[in-house]
């Protein structure tokens, strides 16, 4: 892999013997250090980091100590957990865990160790927390632009499919959709065909769909941002309107979202992104054509007047869905009056 290089200068493994990391003392100024640059005194081992302007994970020992856990126990758990607090505090933490040896070995064996567990009888809540600790780091390898494609090309999203899968509304269910979605989302976030172009390969919109649908708040509005960010592809936005089933299961869950917001206030980020989605969707001539009857009554009266008052980006997304579905209206009426 043409990657190998800097792998090799991100983790030198060597250089982070116990022996040559700061002393328990020093560990104190290297969480309090936040401003980037070493922490304060510690030696900075040569050669350490991908050259980023950041703190490097792989100064702080602790990081060291917990990739060992991770990858050869006993303390497994813990080491999740700690991994995972620390992926705000470096900005290579992803590149560190993607090339150290046997960690997404021992994040893959994790996940799949849940496969079995996937009742609502048997998944208990630290199960639940414990694979979601795991998922919590891959979604930091698939954010990072160093990972992600990497992280693509080795088909990882797929083992979170079992996870997207599953229906019950017990919390511990609920916090695993939610954050295999915080994968998916990571990974649609900075716009990248490559990205989109494997999504479709799967079976992510009918299984977006279902969560729009069914799952709590926070789920329903990961799920709509992947659509949206599906949609907004011109390949996502060809796939989806190639057959009149897949635009109408789009177009009803949509109208069912629409329908419930209506009645149950504030809709928050929820209603943006369905008239975002909703607009797009009217950039293909056929389905522009199919929204003038499928669009929701509640988008065309003054149902969310007030809601969307102070949301100026989505009351002009909508008064340019409604002139385009209107136009378009106006100019078929002509048609076929010329007939
Ligand atoms: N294999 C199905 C199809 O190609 C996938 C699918 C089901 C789907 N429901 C969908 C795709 C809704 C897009 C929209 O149609």
């Amino acid at each position: 892999m043409n990657r190998q290089g800097n792998v090799a200068t991100a983790m030198p493994m060597g250089a982070m013997q116990p022996g040559a990391a700061p002393s328990g003392a020093n560990n104190a100024s290297i969480s309090n250090n936040n401003a980037g640059g070493p922490p304060g005194g510690a030696p900075v081992p040569p050669g350490a980091g991908d050259g980023g302007s950041g703190p490097h994970a792989l100064d702080d020992p602790n990081v060291y100590h917990w990739i060992c856990q991770l990858t050869y126990g006993p303390q497994k758990e813990q080491a999740l957990l700690e991994l995972g607090r620390k992926r705000e505090q470096f900005d290579d933490l992803a590149v560190v865990l993607w090339s150290s040896f046997g960690v997404m070995t021992a994040l893959l064996n994790e996940i799949v160790a849940v496969y079995p567990m996937l009742e609502p009888s048997r998944l208990s809540n630290q199960l639940s927390n414990r694979v979601c600790n795991a998922l919590v780091l891959l979604q930091c390898v698939a954010s990072h632009p160093d990972t992600k494609h990497l992280f693509l090309q080795a088909h990882i999203p797929l083992f979170l499919f079992p996870f997207l899968n599953t229906t019950s509304k017990q919390r511990t269910f609920e916090y695993l959709r939610l954050t295999s979605l915080g994968v998916i989302g990571a990974l649609v976030k900075n716009d990248s065909q490559d990205v989109i172009s494997f999504l479709l390969r799967t079976d992510i919109v009918p299984l977006c769909l279902r969560i729009m649908q069914s799952s709590s708040e926070l789920s329903k509005t990961v799920a709509i941002f992947i659509l949206q960010k599906i949609l907004l592809d011109d390949v996502g936005l060809g796939y989806i309107c190639a057959t009149v089933e897949r635009f109408y299961a789009v177009t009803n869950v949509l109208k069912e979202m629409v329908e419930h917001l209506a009645v149950s206030p504030p809709p928050g980020r929820l209603l943006k992104h369905i008239i975002r989605c909703y607009l797009r969707l009217s950039d293909d001539l056929e389905a522009r054509r199919l929204l003038r009857s499928a669009l929701p009554e509640k988008l065309r009266d003054n149902t969310f007047t007030t809601v969307l008052a102070d949301d100026v980006g989505s009351k002009r997304c909508l008064a340019q869905l409604l002139l385009t579905l209107n136009d378009e209206a106006q100019q078929t009426q002509q048609q076929q009056q010329q007939q």
